[in-house]
């Protein structure tokens, strides 16, 4: 039975570009799409830019730009990270949109008339500089407990103390350092305390999918149960502010003045705002898709982290405001990477963009990010050498490898005819079977499980044409007899029988490539569905080179780099200035003359130079610098040049650097050749101290 999916990824907060971690999501997400459309289901898949609040708002301030422009300049480079590893967004929307602010603004309207909105007098810091009520994470004081300074208003860093941003001891704005004041103001509450409330959410959270599995993991249940109580317990719920006060970047509320909605009530809507876009576009029926009674299948892909605002507010928001409810979450881990935590804003050392700028095939990223992934509430790890081995050993050594070694036997003597056995249904059989298993764990998300049976099956493939020796036969194939001739039809056949087959398997997850091989090798005229595994082919194309192996230096200039905060910021005139630092923070940076007295190359970088400086100490300093681009060694000794002297000592592939020397660029591009190095006026001595 053809099904209908309404498919959304967590839409990312526009305030910043795509790290790895977003990355990983949407691949999950996309290979699960494709999988479905593969099935002959129907997937409506939409994302979009997630705008409000007040983080993007005061960046957008100290950048001197309106939000919107800030909006719109993320939201600009999104496509190049979308297209460049294959994720096939439907429609990428924004919340910052007519049709969310109407969807926004009518759920709210039937939660009121639902008698599920109160207002309620609060009181909270306000910066009086400012002018704005401050979030908790721009509170910063002393911690009550361990009395460790500037810590922050929810919690300590330093002896893990959870307390209220009023219990700091001396409290300071982080926004103008001002002490922030109390202040009274009247926010609107959505009550999910209400017992309606929770009896829906009991249900909703142990109920089914319209498949008839379960709508959300056990890990995530168990969590929602912690929350909601097991039925005989009492309810933890606490009503959920949805307000906010101006100033705010944010949808207004209806009939309050100065109060707009909080970013998380709006978000998830945007979900919905982005499926309107996209069904206005292409002429489909929205309110269908989202009626309560709708057989459409609503599936939200979203991190670990957000499960509250799913499992909870969200379903609520759209049950209570007469909505379809979603049929499944699906929830993953973090990914590390070489073992080290991702920081929500900065991300990894691994900037996808920079992955695509070198060339690096996004195919292996998601096949490596794939053979990770499963059903379950689990970190990832992104390993170097893993990654390496992954891709060379398995996916080119043993995949890509069936289809070199049998395709040219079969174009060379066979004119590209291939020829099967008389037992060819059992092997028709065998792959429809194998290619139903892999696409049963795709569906169940077993995507690190799936792959390992692909490669299971690509052994056996490659183990049995080794056995047959083809090569033997055809070197001999002049004096050969028509059954000899046949039993190399055969083998090689075969073979090119289970590459087909497992191109299929790997479809979703490897689309550009299954379609060449779907295209180009077995002459189809559209990309591969599950059915196609058990067709055995009955002529090919010839072969063309299918993938490279990953070069290990890819790695190294991968991770040659800190990975940049964001793309470059296109504000005219550069980089916005960074925010303001006191003449402490400055002097805490010892900047040094420094002489070059030796420069060279760094064997295996794409970026690096390796500098030794002579500092005033008596002795040399090592230091890397990634200004290959635009030096030649021979230019820079005898120079110099200005150092970062107490930078701690950073342990890189190719030795310890002992600081940085000081170099103009434009934003964090250095790949083009406009990196000036700075030169201090003749006369300065090596060791003079730069204030
Ligand atoms: O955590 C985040 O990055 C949020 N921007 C996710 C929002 S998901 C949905 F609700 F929009
Ligand atoms: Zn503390």
């Amino acid at each position: 039975m053809p099904r209908t999916l309404f498919v959304t990824t967590a839409l990312p907060y526009a305030n910043g570009s795509f790290h790895i971690g977003h990355i990983m999501e949407y691949i999950q997400a996309d290979i699960w799409v494709r999988a479905m459309r593969m099935a002959g289901h129907t997937v409506h898949f939409v994302g979009a830019d997630d705008t409000h609040g007040a983080p993007i708002m005061l960046k957008a301030e100290a950048e001197g730009i309106t939000p919107q422009q800030l909006v719109a300049r993320i939201a600009a480079e999104r496509p190049q990270y979308l297209q460049g590893f294959h994720i096939a967004f439907d429609h990428w929307h924004s919340t910052d949109s007519p049709e969310n602010v109407e969807l926004s603004q009518d759920i709210y309207r039937k939660l009121r008339a639902a008698n599920l909105i109160e207002t309620r007098e609060i009181e909270q810091f306000f910066d009086p500089v400012k002018g704005m009520f401050l979030p908790d994470r721009y509170i910063k004081g002393e911690c009550p407990k361990c009395h460790a300074k500037d810590q922050y208003g929810d919690s300590c860093e330093v002896c893990g103390a959870v307390y209220a941003p009023t219990d700091l001891i001396d409290p300071y704005s982080t926004l103008t350092k001002a002490r922030p004041v109390l202040k009274k103001s009247d926010h609107f509450f959505f009550k999910l305390s209400d017992p309606r409330c929770v009896e829906f959410l009991q249900g909703w959270t142990t109920g089914e999918n319209g498949q008839g599995a379960k709508r959300l993991q056990a890990e995530v249940l168990a969590k929602t149960r912690e929350w909601l109580g097991n039925g005989d317990e009492q309810a933890n719920l606490g009503d959920w502010d949805i307000s906010r006060d101006a100033p705010y970047f944010g949808i207004e509320i209806p009939d309050a003045p100065g109060k707009y909605f909080y970013v998380w009530l709006d978000a998830p809507i945007g979900y919905l705002a982005s499926l309107k876009a996209y069904c206005a576009k292409i002429n489909l029926d929205f309110d269908a898709l989202i009626d309560p009674e709708s057989e459409t299948e609503q599936v939200h892909f979203i991190g670990k982290d957000i499960v509250y605002f799913h499992a909870l507010f969200w379903p609520a928001t759209l049950k209570f405001s007469g909505r379809k409810v979603p049929d499944q979450l699906n929830v993953h881990g973090f990914i590390t990477v070489s073992g080290e935590k991702m920081s929500k804003s900065r991300g990894t050392g691994i900037s996808p963009l920079r992955y695509l700028e070198l060339g690096m095939n996004a195919e292996w990223m998601r096949y490596y990010i794939a053979a990770k992934l499963n059903a379950r509430v689990e970190d990832i790890d992104f390993n170097p050498d893993d990654f390496v081995a992954r891709v060379n050993s398995d996916l080119v050594g043993k995949y890509v490898n069936i289809a070199s070694r049998a395709a040219n036997f079969i174009s060379k003597y066979f004119e590209g005819a291939l020829g099967y056995p008389g037992d060819a249904a059992k092997l028709s059989e065998r792959w429809q079977a194998a290619a139903n298993a892999i696409q049963a764990d795709i569906e169940a998300r077993e995507f690190g499980r799936a792959i390992r049976e692909i490669m299971a099956h690509a052994d056996q493939i490659n183990q049995a044409f080794d056995a047959a020796q083809p090569w033997l036969i055809a070197k001999t194939l002049a004096q050969a007899d028509a059954a000899q001739r046949d039993a190399l039809q055969h083998i090689c056949s075969s073979a090119l029988a289970g590459f087909k087959a497992l191109s299929v398997m790997l479809a979703p997850i490897l689309p550009a490539l299954s379609e060449r091989v779907a295209t180009e090798l077995f002459g189809l005229n559209r990309s591969f569905v599950w059915s196609d595994a058990g067709v055995l082919p009955t002529r090919i194309n010839a072969f063309k080179h299918l993938m490279q192996r990953v070069e290990p230096t890819m790695l190294d200039a991968l991770f040659d780099s800190p990975a940049p905060e964001e793309a470059p910021a296109l504000v005219p005139g550069g980089e916005p200035i960074a925010d303001i630092i006191t003449i402490d923070d400055f002097v805490k940076i010892d900047l040094r003359v420094a002489r070059i007295v030796n420069c060279e190359h760094v064997e295996g970088s794409t970026k690096l130079l390796r500098l030794t400086l002579d500092v005033g100490e008596g002795r040399h300093r090592n230091v890397f610098s990634g200004i290959k681009s635009a030096y030649e060694p021979s230019q820079l000794i005898g120079r110099l040049t200005a150092l970062v002297a107490n930078l701690a000592p950073r342990k890189m592939k190719f030795g310890v650097s002992e600081g940085m020397v000081l170099a103009a660029s434009h934003a964090d591009d250095k790949t083009d050749t406009g990196i000036y190095l700075l030169d201090p006026a003749s006369g300065a001595q090596p060791g003079m101290r730069i204030r």
